[in-house]
């Protein structure tokens, strides 16, 4: 007799994220309550994380020059805790040193706590770049509660 063996977990992978993505990574974001504003306008330095079809995280960069917004970073809530946002966040490093970026800052208001583990320290808003403060999430679509984080990327 033939045994069919158990069917494997699947392991997530972190891709760019394609055009048709757009709309489940909107679904995700509004699961976690995260902004949709000029994510659109970003979304060719966005990355997915995939299982099988599904899109199960997202994580998008904003380029300005040698400054970028790291946004959108969320994990569908039944694969948290393993790793799934570690990997999405150092793939958006990596594509962000990959493109001549200096600094990376991020807004957040849910994971101050979280983003250290990277290296990101707390700035003011007026030490931003002006390309970066004048983003759709600096002029608007974050509350004015929101922390910002910045990291310095190595050369
Ligand atoms: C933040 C988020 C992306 C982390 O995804 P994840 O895949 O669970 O993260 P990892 O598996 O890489 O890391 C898990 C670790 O981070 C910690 N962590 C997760 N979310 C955290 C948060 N908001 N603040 C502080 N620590 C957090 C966990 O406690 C865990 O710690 P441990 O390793 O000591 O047990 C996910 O919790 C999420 O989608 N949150 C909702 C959206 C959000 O707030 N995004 C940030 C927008 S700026």
């Amino acid at each position: 007799m033939t045994t069919i063996p158990p069917a494997q977990p699947t392991r997530s992978a972190i891709e760019p994220a394609v055009p048709a993505d757009l709309p489940a990574v909107l679904a995700l974001l509004s699961a976690n309550g995260l902004p949709h504003d000029g994510l659109a306008e970003h979304f060719a330095a966005a990355l997915v994380a995939r299982d099988g079809d599904t899109v199960v995280g997202s994580a998008a960069l904003e380029l300005y020059g040698e400054a970028a917004l790291l946004r959108s970073l969320a994990v569908a809530e039944a694969l948290r805790g393993q790793g799934l946002g570690r990997q999405l966040t150092t793939a958006a490093l990596e594509l962000a040193h990959s493109r001549g970026v200096r600094r990376v800052c991020l807004l957040t208001t849910t994971a101050q706590g979280y983003f250290p583990n990277f290296g990101f320290v707390p700035i003011t808003r007026a030490e931003v770049e002006p390309a970066v403060q004048a983003s759709a999430e600096f002029t608007g679509a974050c509350p004015d509660s929101a922390v910002v984080l910045a990291l310095h990327l190595d050369d």
